[in-house]
Order: structure tokens, then C-alpha cells, then sequence
């Protein structure tokens, strides 16, 4: 098996059966659970809270990888904890004193990752690479599953992997956004560890296939 991790996107489960799919991903390959929050002013969608967390933390037999595309997340650090929530990323764009949050999350009990758009260059993590146990890269504009994978990941996932390999850390880099089998390859060839997957898994006819695809690729 490979050490690739796999992280299906809950946002394109379907919430009116929602238990029957936290099972199928119970089931799977899958390492985690992608947890997406939104709050309608940071991306322009709202998603879920807390309730729906709460209710997925009680059937879901694997971490919950809750990425937050809210601002000033560092107000609801505990919260997230409280509902259930192992590893927390945050977006550079949206908190200010980003190596506080970081701290916050960490006190709080959880893993710590970071977020960038886009746009933000991953020299920005130069110096708080240390304190992240993940980065996670957006290979979309955050806010709606769906979306078509922009090209640019590649390099900044090289980048990155550079970066984290230079200094002898073991950050993990994820990335989210337009995964499926032929993104994925070419993410997990260019240093990638983590992959989320929404539409691909949850539109698949088969899930528990379209997960396993994902997990047992060759680097
Ligand atoms: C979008 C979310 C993603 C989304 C990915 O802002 O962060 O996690 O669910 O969906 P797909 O895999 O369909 O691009
Ligand atoms: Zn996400």
C-alpha cells in the first residue's frame, strides 16, 4: 500500500444520506475525513458548522481534517476541537498573527496546518514551516467543490516539497481541489502526500473503487 493519504471531501456527500456515506469512506481505503467550513464572507459560500460536525464525529471511525475558509479562525479554535476536529488548517489569508493560531490549535489538541490560495507563494511559509504539521495548497479558488484543477499546483507543489525536504522537516503537503486519478498521479509525482477528492469520489459510481484508485497509485 502506498503512504499516500486520502481525504474525501464531505461537501459533495449527499446530505440527506449522510450516515450512509461517512460509512462507504469507513469502509474505503480512505485515511481521513476533509471536513470544508465556510463562513459566506471569506469564500462566497457557506457550508456547514458545528451541528454537522458533531453528527459526522459520531459515525466516522477516522480522523476529521477540518479546513477552515473562514476569517479569523483563531475564534473558533475550541469550538472545532469540542465538535470533534484532529487536524485543523487555517488560511494564511485569513488570520493575522498566523503563528499564534497555530499555537492556539496545537494547545487546543490538534494537528496544525496552513492553508495558501492560489496566489499566495509558498515563500510565505519560509519561516513557520516548523510549526506546521501540514500544508495544504488550494489547487481551485476555495468555495465550491467542482471546480477544474489549475495547472500552477504543480510547481508550487515542488516548490514546497523543496522547501520542506531542504530544511529535513516531514511537513505533510496536501492539496485540494480537482483531484482525481490523473491530477493525483502527477501531484503525488511532484511531492504530494495528501490528496482530497470530492466530486470524484462522491460522483463515482463506485466510491469505494474511485478511493482505492487514488491510495494504491504509484509514485
Ligand atoms: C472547496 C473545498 C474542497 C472541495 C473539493 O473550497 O475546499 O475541499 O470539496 O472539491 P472537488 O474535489 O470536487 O474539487
Ligand atoms: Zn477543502
Amino acid at each position: 500500500m502506498s503512504n499516500i493519504l486520502i481525504a474525501p471531501s464531505v461537501l459533495a456527500a449527499d446530505f440527506a444520506n449522510l450516515q450512509r456515506d461517512i460509512e462507504m469512506v469507513n469502509n474505503s481505503q480512505a485515511d481521513w475525513f476533509h471536513i470544508d467550513v465556510m463562513d459566506g464572507h471569506f469564500v462566497p459560500n457557506i457550508s456547514y458548522g458545528m451541528p454537522v460536525i458533531e453528527a459526522i464525529k459520531k459515525h466516522a471511525t477516522k480522523p476529521l481534517d477540518v479546513h477552515l475558509m473562514i476569517e479569523k479562525p483563531e475564534r473558533y479554535i475550541e469550538n472545532f476541537k469540542q465538535v470533534g476536529a484532529d487536524i485543523i488548517t487555517v488560511h494564511h489569508e485569513a488570520t493575522v498573527h498566523l503563528h499564534r493560531t497555530l499555537r492556539q490549535i496545537k494547545d487546543a489538541g490538534c494537528k496544525a496546518g496552513v492553508v495558501l490560495n492560489l496566489s499566495t507563494p509558498v515563500s510565505v511559509l519560509e519561516d513557520i514551516l516548523p510549526e506546521c504539521y501540514m500544508v495544504l495548497l488550494m489547487s481551485i479558488n476555495p468555495g465550491f467543490g467542482g471546480q477544474k484543477f489549475e495547472e500552477i499546483t504543480i510547481d508550487r507543489v515542488k516548490k514546497l516539497r523543496k522547501m520542506i525536504d531542504e530544511r529535513g522537516l516531514d511537513t505533510l503537503i496536501e492539496i485540494d481541489g480537482g483531484v482525481n486519478q490523473e491530477t493525483g498521479q502527477r501531484l503525488v509525482e511532484s511531492g504530494a502526500n495528501v490528496l482530497v477528492a470530492g466530486s470524484y469520489v462522491f460522483g463515482n459510481k463506485n466510491p469505494i473503487e474511485a478511493i482505492a484508485g487514488l491510495k494504491n497509485m504509484k509514485k
